[in-house]
């Protein structure tokens, strides 16, 4: 009995485990397989994709199967983003596609996140998103999308995090299962969106935009915190929870059978009411007319270049309105400085430096004649006090001679005051884009050596905070011509550096430059190399003089592809002509300069990578140009 039993239990247990080990060995291939597999149904899946589009960008041709589209992190296919062998980001953008979008294609790229078609031709109603239930994020703005959207639309889609819709011609309600807890941004400004704006959990939504629509009734309190421009153009929408129409709005539009009722209320309006109508109406125009006016001026002051227009601080945009109820006390970062107040401010003489998409600039020369740069910025409102004067701490500990020292700084609620230093040479960006009208005492254009003077100390002070700062992920973050100024011996001054903390989520990234890089646009992060790529940027501005600002300022929600193509037209044209047939003719630049002169170009090539692994990361940036010679 014994026996039998001993004999027939080993017996079981082998069985057991050679069924065990059949079922690891065949999951250990099929693991191994998978690698393949994904990269084999990648290529199929998007092929099948691509054939139900019409009007396909020249580009598109090298979706091809002899190359898989994923090696490793790289895409090798146009518009296809990867992450360890598979596909995660489909970024086809300003190609003026037509036809169908396959979503039941795409089904089978388990690791696809994010899809952006920006800026094509689609037209018909919106695909049925819900079959990808894993997206994060889907751009669909500046297309020709119509029709209502399903009210479940996006249902289940419990990753979706970024929706942008903006410009298509959309209508009906906006679907409530965009109303997710999850939602950071969603644009759905520019459509013919109707009705009522659905109940919004407050909380994570950062990028809200309606503007531009038919909706109606009250702003949910959740949104009530945004930027006011995200809800203009709607002209029935407003705040509080009891504002629909007034009552009596309604039957004066549809015109009643019988007339009692109209002209009852018609009798109501007596001449005197007509004529206080009136009067605030033509009081309304005149106020208008005046803010116009003013407008003008102001732009007027803007575009003033010489350095001697005075103009008093108390009629300056930061003059106090409440000086009993606001905050007056400057606070001083360095002790090396002679102290004055904001009155002091006030009573000196100011120039307006510059206004960008961030906060407008003064220059103002103090009694003694010490000269400073107040900058003012509207854009952090959300900050506490404690968090400003944490974030001034750390700002003041930075110290490096490319950097432009902060000397003093004003918290107000609505609005933060920082004071720097005066440089004597004005801005990079102004030296390379002011042709026409230099002010009287400048020499001549900047010349190569000064250029190369100017990337080489942008470059040094970017490596310093990069060095300083490793929580941040774009220590500068806000690097562009007109923020490099310079000093009397041209050397580079950074200014509107580490910024990033103090800025409202809401706007930061129509605020601050590093975040139109590409990574940005995809995945909505910056990363340790955004930096690299405003600087791979000033350095193909430096040499070629070609104004970029226009795609670093409000852009909304694009990175600019735009600032891509900008990038690739000077890699095609100095391909096609040679790298002296880009460069600046103002650099006046000899042969031997020219040697060192292409490989800057290569080296601002190199740091405008659309994919991080193949863009420089900081430290070689600094390393190659700290080898080039004048
Ligand atoms: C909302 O969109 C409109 C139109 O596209 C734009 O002018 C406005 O600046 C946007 N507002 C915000 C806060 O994004």
């Amino acid at each position: 009995m014994n026996h039998g039993q001993d004999g027939r239990c080993p017996n079981i247990d082998n069985r057991r485990r050679m069924n065990t080990m059949i079922v690891m060995m065949v999951g250990l291939m099929v693991a191994r397989q998978s690698c393949v597999l994904a990269q084999e149904n990648a290529a199929e899946a998007l092929l099948k994709f691509k054939t139900a589009l019409v009007n396909v960008d020249p580009s598109l041709g090298n979706w091809n199967p002899s190359t898989p589209p994923c090696t490793g992190n790289t895409g090798n296919w146009a518009g296809v983003h990867c992450f360890n062998g598979y596909v995660w980001g489909l970024q086809l953008e300003n190609m003026g596609l037509q036809g169908q979008i396959d979503v039941d294609a795409l089904v089978g790229l388990q690791s696809l996140r994010t899809l952006s078609f920006t800026n094509n031709n689609f037209q018909g109603t919106m695909p049925d998103w819900r079959k990808l239930p894993a997206l994060t994020s889907l751009f669909l703005s500046r297309n020709q999308f119509s029709g209502e959207i399903p009210n479940d639309a996006f249902t289940g889609m419990e990753s979706l995090k970024k929706v942008h819709l903006s410009d298509n011609k959309f209508t009906g309600p906006i679907p409530t299962s965009l109303a997710s807890p999850a939602m950071v941004e969603l644009g759905l400004d520019n459509n013919q969106f109707s009705g009522s704006i659905p109940p919004f959990p407050s909380g994570n939504i950062q990028v809200f935009n309606v503007s531009g629509n038919q909706l109606e009734g009250p702003i949910p309190p959740s949104l009530r915190k945004l930027d006011p421009s995200s809800f203009t153009g709607n002209s029935a929408l407003c705040e509080g929870d009891s504002c629909e129409p007034p009552p009596d709005m309604e039957p004066n539009l549809h015109p009643l059978p019988t007339g009692v009722a109209p002209s009852a209320k018609r009798k109501k309006l007596s001449p005197a009411i007509i004529f206080i109508i009136i009067l605030s109406i033509l009081l309304a125009l005149f106020l208008l007319l005046l803010l116009l006016l003013m407008c003008m001026w102001w732009s007027l002051e803007d575009d003033i270049e010489t350095p001697r227009q005075e103009m008093s601080m108390t009629a300056s945009p930061f003059s106090e309105r409440s000086p009993q109820q606001q905050a007056t006390k400057l606070s001083f970062v360095r002790d090396d400085r002679q102290k004055f107040d904001l009155q002091d401010l006030m009573r000196a003489s100011a120039e307006v430096l510059g206004s960008g998409s961030f906060g407008a600039s003064y220059k103002a020369v103090l009694v003694d004649g010490e000269a400073l740069v107040v900058k003012r910025f509207k854009q952090m409102t959300n900050i506490t006090k404690d968090e400003f004067h944490d974030h001034m701490k750390v700002l003041r500990g930075l110290q490096h001679p490319h950097l432009l020292p902060l000397v003093a700084y004003l918290y107000r609620k609505e609005e933060k005051l920082i004071v720097f230093d005066f440089v004597a040479n004005s801005s990079l960006g102004k030296h390379l884009h002011d042709d026409g009208k230099r002010p009287e005492g400048w020499p001549k254009p900047l010349n190569w050596p000064c250029r190369l003077k100017a990337i080489k100390g942008t470059v040094r002070g970017l490596a310093y905070l990069q060095a300083e700062l490793p929580g941040l992920e774009a220590p500068h973050g806000h690097l562009k011509s007109s923020n490099v100024l310079l000093d009397s011996n041209y050397n580079a001054l950074l200014m509107d550096y580490t910024l990033g903390p103090m800025v409202n989520p809401a706007q930061i990234s129509e605020a601050l430059v590093a975040y139109k890089c590409p990574e940005y646009a995809m995945s909505g992060r910056t990363s340790r190399k955004s930096d690299v790529w405003c600087l791979g940027i000033l350095i193909l501005e430096t040499l070629t003089g070609r104004a970029v600002d226009k795609y670093l300022g409000q852009g909304g929600q694009c990175y600019g592809a735009e600032l891509a193509g900008w990038v690739k037209g000077i890699v095609e044209e100095a391909n096609a002509k040679g790298a002296a047939g880009v460069f600046d003719k103002d650099m006046e630049i000899n042969a031997e300069a020219e040697a060192e002169a292409e490989k800057l170009l290569q080296i601002g090539i190199w740091c405008c990578q659309e994919e991080l692994e193949k863009r420089l990361d900081l430290v070689d940036a600094l390393a190659k140009i700290e080898q080039l010679h004048e």
